[in-house]
């Protein structure tokens, strides 16, 4: 069994650090609170690229690039529900980690810079997701490792969609912004977090 996953340079170089070795032994000792949050990143993957849909109908190449990915992660949804099902994990409610929250509460508020700001957090989160399968794949069981290297090859071209797309509406570079988000990426992923969740901080028992 191969569990070497190599991620792409260019989102190693854009996310701004590693996930913390804390989070990987954590992540180990709750799988089923990894896999429910995890089916809901899913879900809420696809919700974000659909209510983009929904708000700049007047941008065609960010219509067909998110109603590809709504596709896509609502696959990835359902095979994690599958996944659970043949676990016997039962799917209930839980709430949002801080993650999201913590990045979309930096959004500008007037256009353009409400949606180019949207498309930088959802590279974040999305090669964020990506570098978390990675860093879990040589520690999980033979059928959740497949799975996850799956999802990486999938995840590591989402980053760069959402990336293309603020290149693509910005009226001026947006390194700078990208920039900021990282910063604030790297406070939410270094930061201590009381819960865990699938984009959760350092975790801290109280
Ligand atoms: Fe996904
Ligand atoms: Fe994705």
């Amino acid at each position: 069994m191969n569990d070497d996953v190599t991620l792409p340079d260019s989102l190693l170089t854009f996310l701004p650090c590693r996930t913390p070795a804390a989070w990987v032994s954590e992540a180990l000792q709750h799988e089923r609170l990894l896999l429910i949050d995890h089916a809901q990143c899913e879900k809420k993957a696809a919700s974000t690229a659909m209510n983009l849909m929904f708000r700049y109908v007047d941008h065609p190449d960010l219509l067909t690039s998110m109603s590809q990915l709504a596709r896509e992660e609502l696959l990835h949804f359902e095979q994690v529900v599958k996944l659970m099902r043949q676990r016997n994990i039962d799917y209930e409610h839980i709430g949002a980690s801080r993650y999201a929250e913590g990045l979309r509460q930096h959004m500008r508020r007037e256009e353009p810079g409400r949606l180019i700001d949207l498309l930088i957090i959802g590279a974040f989160i999305e090669a964020r997701s990506c570098e978390r399968f990675a860093a879990l794949i040589p520690h999980l069981d033979h059928e959740l490792a497949r799975f996850y290297r799956a999802l990486v090859k999938s995840e590591g071209r989402h980053f760069e969609d959402y990336l293309a797309l603020a290149e693509q509406y910005a009226a001026a570079p947006i390194e700078q912004r990208v920039q900021f988000f990282a910063e604030c990426e790297r406070q939410l992923i270094e930061s201590e977090d009381q819960e865990f969740r699938f984009h959760s901080g350092v975790p801290v028992h109280a």
